[in-house]
């Protein structure tokens, strides 16, 4: 394991510990998480709210093909998705172990007998070529170590004419989150350099698939590509 992929695995590790901490910031159900999302991201509730919403959509309502999300965290932004779609088969990847596990125990309670977890990297995926119609990342291209082997391996196992959709954090639009990213997420080791710009992440999805657009909320990216 490099430098970067261990540092990493030890920051999510410590926040997997403590999931319900890192839920309640991400879902903005805490007041730790209300404060962060408009310190940090400039976020009113209503922006909040939206943001998952259009991180989403491109899942259809009565989507029954094989999807493959990573990186899932602790799966409290998906599994409740999940949950309304019987007729799919889902798969869950992350690199920490301890993340994946609070979303493995949420599946349990919730029931979820189409979800299944694999724990590794998103830069050597464990999956033959074109073996899903769907990849979803959240919140997972901006921790990445190696951007190019994620952009790569989550292509190469998405079938021709499926999507490829999700968001993450992208530089130069919201001056504050900059800010914040540079002292404190990078630091820590939640996020790793170096990050794209709406145009440089266009630029990029374009080169790769059919169709991409991409769109952003202050400092969040969202996109949906079509191989
Ligand atoms: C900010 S969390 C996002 C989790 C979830 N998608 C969400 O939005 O709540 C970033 C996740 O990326 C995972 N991660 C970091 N590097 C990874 C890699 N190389 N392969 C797979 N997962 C990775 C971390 O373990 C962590 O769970």
């Amino acid at each position: 394991m490099n430098d970067r992929h261990s540092e990493i695995q030890r920051s999510y590790q410590q926040l997997g510990g403590i999931g319900n901490l890192y839920d309640g910031i991400i879902m903005r159900s805490t007041l730790l998480g209300k404060v962060m999302d408009s310190v940090i991201w400039g976020l009113d509730k209503h922006a909040a709210a939206r943001w998952l919403n259009d991180a989403l959509s491109p899942v259809a309502a009565d989507f029954a093909g094989r999807l493959l999300e990573v990186p899932v965290g602790t799966g409290v932004l998906t599994l409740p998705l999940y949950s309304t779609l019987p007729a799919a088969q889902i798969t869950c990847l992350d690199y920490s172990p301890d993340m994946m596990e609070n979303a493995r125990r949420r599946a349990d309670a919730m029931n979820l007998n189409n979800v299944s977890f694999v724990q590794g990297d998103v830069g050597s995926l464990p999956f033959p070529d074109e073996s899903f119609d769907l990849v979803l990342s959240l919140n997972g291209f901006h921790a990445f170590p190696d951007k190019d082997a994620a952009f790569r391996e989550t292509k190469r196992v998405l079938k021709k004419g499926g999507v490829f959709c999700g968001c993450f954090y992208i530089a130069g639009a919201f001056a504050r989150t900059d800010w914040f990213v540079r002292h404190l997420y990078v630091p820590k080791g939640f996020f790793t350099p170096p990050f794209e710009t709406k145009e440089s992440l266009a630029r990029r999805l374009r080169g790769l698939y059919r169709e991409a657009e991409v769109h952003n909320v202050n400092a969040e990216g969202f996109f949906r590509c079509v191989k």
